[in-house]
C-alpha cells in the first residue's frame, strides 16, 4: 500500500502561485488556462480590485482594463460575451461601443477614447505577467 502524498518543502503550489504578486507584475495565470476569447478576471491591487478582460487568441494574449471610456462601466456590465464573432472587436455590452480586439482603439458607438491596454509579458514556463502595478 503506498503512502498519501504529502506536500514536499520548497516545492511550488502552482494553482496557489499562479496568482502571487510577482516582482514586477501581477501573474494572471497560465496561457493554458484560458480558453480562446476573452474571459473575465478580476485581480486586486493593492486595495483596488481591478476588472480585466483576458483575450486570448491562439498564442497570443492581450489584456484591457473591463473598463468602457463611455460612462466607466465594466464592458460585461450586462453579460460576458464581448468578443465579436470575427474576433475583431470587443463590444460594449452597455451602449454598444465597439473597440478594436487588438488595440483597444475605439471604432464604432458612443465611446470616443480607447480601452485601456495593460502590457502583458509571458514568462518562459507560460505565466503570464500583467504589468499593473
Ligand atoms: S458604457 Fe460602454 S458604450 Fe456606454
Amino acid at each position: 500500500m503506498s503512502e498519501p502524498a504529502a506536500d514536499v518543502p520548497g516545492q511550488e503550489n502552482h494553482s496557489r502561485e499562479s496568482h502571487e504578486l510577482r516582482p514586477g507584475g501581477v501573474s494572471l495565470g497560465r496561457v493554458g488556462d484560458y480558453p480562446e476569447g476573452v474571459t473575465p478576471v478580476r485581480r486586486t491591487v493593492g486595495e483596488e480590485e481591478l476588472p480585466l478582460l483576458v483575450l486570448r487568441q491562439g498564442g497570443a494574449v492581450r489584456v484591457f482594463r473591463d473598463l468602457c471610456p463611455h460612462v466607466f462601466l465594466p464592458l460585461t456590465y450586462r453579460g460576458p460575451r464581448v468578443l465579436s464573432a470575427d474576433g475583431l472587436r470587443l463590444r460594449c455590452t452597455n451602449h454598444g461601443a465597439e473597440f478594436d480586439a487588438e488595440t483597444g482603439a475605439p471604432v464604432a458607438g458612443p465611446a470616443c477614447e480607447p480601452l485601456m491596454a495593460v502590457t502583458v509579458r509571458l514568462s518562459p514556463d507560460g505565466g503570464i505577467i500583467a504589468d499593473l502595478a
